[in-house]
């Protein structure tokens, strides 16, 4: 299997049992859900470039940082949207583009179904956000859309990943990382990843 990038941390272990619960009512769920999205997006900044920016204390002048290259975020909806806020909290003066991929229950092919982007992405990094990368679908067919506008610099964000989504990515966008709180040990024969969380975005937002 391709190598994703887990973050290691007690913290995101408490929280990852959270959302695991089947009992875990839906604002706590979501509440783990932004709580887990700040880390994983704190890990993924790890690398980013910043500038030096002249700032005064109210003692001296001193040096300080600002990002020089700030990441395009992209939830995935609907389940990606609960990272949207925790993540833009990180990085506040971020564009966030939206794409809306529906997985066919059936076949477990992405179904597009709305895509709002800024025109060209060439040189800026975009993080897509998205709990759950399962059988990695929906993720590679957003990079595509990314890349049609040039995107350069991909990260996928994700907060539970499965091995067959880690290695569709790997074969289908083997310059993204994926960052991820977990990797679980498999999908069932539904598509759904073992042990898991269940439907994302349903245990954020209720059934449809
Ligand atoms: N999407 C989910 O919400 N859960 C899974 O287990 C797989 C895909």
């Amino acid at each position: 299997m391709a190598d994703p990038r887990v973050v290691r941390h007690p913290l995101v272990d408490v929280r990852m049992s959270t959302l695991r619960d089947v009992g875990t009512d839906r604002p706590s769920f979501r509440a783990a859900v932004r709580e887990l999205t700040a880390m994983v997006v704190y890990e993924a900044m790890r690398e980013a470039e910043t500038a030096p920016l002249e700032i005064r204390t109210p003692v001296a002048t001193t040096t300080g940082a600002v990002l020089a290259n700030p990441p395009v975020l992209v939830p995935v909806l609907r389940a990606g949207l609960g990272m949207a806020e925790a993540a833009h909290a990180q990085v506040p003066g971020a564009i966030m583009g939206f794409v809306g991929v529906a997985r066919d229950e059936e076949t477990l092919q992405p179904t597009p179904y709305m895509e709002s982007l800024p025109g060209s992405l060439a040189g800026i990094p975009v993080f897509v956000l998205d709990p759950m990368l399962a059988t990695g679908g929906s993720m590679a067919y957003t990079i595509d859309l990314l890349k049609a506008r040039g995107a350069d610099d991909v990260a996928a964000v994700c907060l539970l990943a499965a091995p067959e989504g880690v290695d569709h990515l790997a074969a289908t966008h083997p310059d993204v990382p994926v960052y991820t709180a977990a990797l679980d040990e498999r999908l069932n024969e539904h598509g759904y990843i073992v042990p898991g969380l269940g439907d994302a975005g349903d245990r954020q937002f209720g059934a449809m």
